[in-house]
């Protein structure tokens, strides 16, 4: 069934600040959905490339390839039930891509819309533009919390963004590293008190993920912790997470959420791959003259 009929479903993940267990929670996340439904990752982190350590795996592509002609499956990095789909290193030429090639870009990735029903997005740290527009695609948008001050401030700014430049209304707040439920509670307060003082945006807090130093160990080892621990109290607390969110989503709509996302995170006009806006006008795009010509945004 192609995805604009299926219910489908992008989460990104995003915090704000670094080090405060996006990736972490994304890659496992991502695998425990992968044991029910087909699910992508998206690693558009621009730093370290995260993921590749926690999946276990050295990816020798990324969407900078695909940006140069390659088919996008090419690219995939099969793991622990899942794919993974590197973008790290590609964001700064992703953002200062012109519309044609945007659009080409568009069509590249958007034949991977039919084949998975979950797309989760790990985001790079911090509120640029191009970090945080990544977030703002997704339907369902998790914001990854400590309770380090800097990262509820981050986490506050980063809600900010989101709600008063992206329009977004309804996040959810993961509380993560917490040492009790009173910290996590605290955390949930804290964000949710200057939300609602100052910004038009409802937070929905998800069960908290407590401090772990298994997470630490497994990240080092390359398996995901849902799966070398899966008793363990992060991996306990991340099963209903998961069990929330899939009872739960705070897209409208669900059907065809994938390839709502690509048009979104890499701002693509058109409908129609082929087409583009030149001002108020649709009009053929011409791949044979090579510029970028488009409009930018
Ligand atoms: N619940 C937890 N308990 C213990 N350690 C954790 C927990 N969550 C994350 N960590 C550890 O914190 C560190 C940072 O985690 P991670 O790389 O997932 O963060 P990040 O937000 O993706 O960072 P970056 O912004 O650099 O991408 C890792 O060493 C990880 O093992
Ligand atoms: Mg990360």
């Amino acid at each position: 069934m192609p995805d604009f009929m299926r219910r489908t479903r992008v989460i990104s993940v995003t915090g704000g600040k670094g080090g405060v267990g996006k990736s972490s929670i994304a890659a496992n996340l991502a695998v425990l959905f992968g044991r029910k439904s087909q699910v992508l990752i998206l690693d558009a982190d621009v730093g370290m490339a995260d993921l590749n350590l926690l999946l276990g795996v050295a990816p020798d592509k990324s969407m900078l390839d695909v940006l140069d002609g390659e088919r996008a499956e090419r690219v995939l990095v099969p793991a622990h039930g899942i794919h993974l789909l590197p973008a790290c290193n590609a964001s700064t030429r992703l953002a200062n891509m012109g519309e044609n090639e945007r659009q080409s870009l568009f069509s590249a990735v958007d034949v991977l819309a039919d084949r998975f029903d979950t797309l989760v997005v790990d985001c790079a740290a911090g509120i640029h533009a191009n970090t945080i527009g990544f977030a703002a695609a997704a339907a369902d948008i998790i914001v990854v919390v400590t309770p380090d001050p800097t990262s509820l401030a981050d986490a506050y700014a980063c809600v900010k963004v989101l709600n008063k430049e992206h329009h977004v209304k309804r996040l959810y707040l993961l509380p993560n590293g917490v040492r009790s439920q009173a910290e996590a509670t605290g955390v949930v307060q804290r964000v949710t008190m200057l939300a609602a003082r100052f910004l038009d945006v409802s937070l929905y807090p998800l069960p908290p993920v407590p401090f772990d130093p298994m997470v630490r160990m497994a990240g080092t080892a390359g398996i995901p912790w849902i799966l070398s621990a899966p008793d363990s109290p992060a991996s306990r607390a991340l099963m209903q997470v998961a069990r929330r969110l899939d009872s739960d989503s705070l897209g409208d709509d669900r059907a065809g959420a994938i390839r709502l996302f690509w048009k979104k995170a890499l701002q693509v006009k058109t409908a129609k791959p082929g087409f583009e806006m030149r001002g108020l006008r649709l009009v053929p795009s011409d791949p044979k003259n090579g510029s970028d010509g488009g409009e930018e945004q």
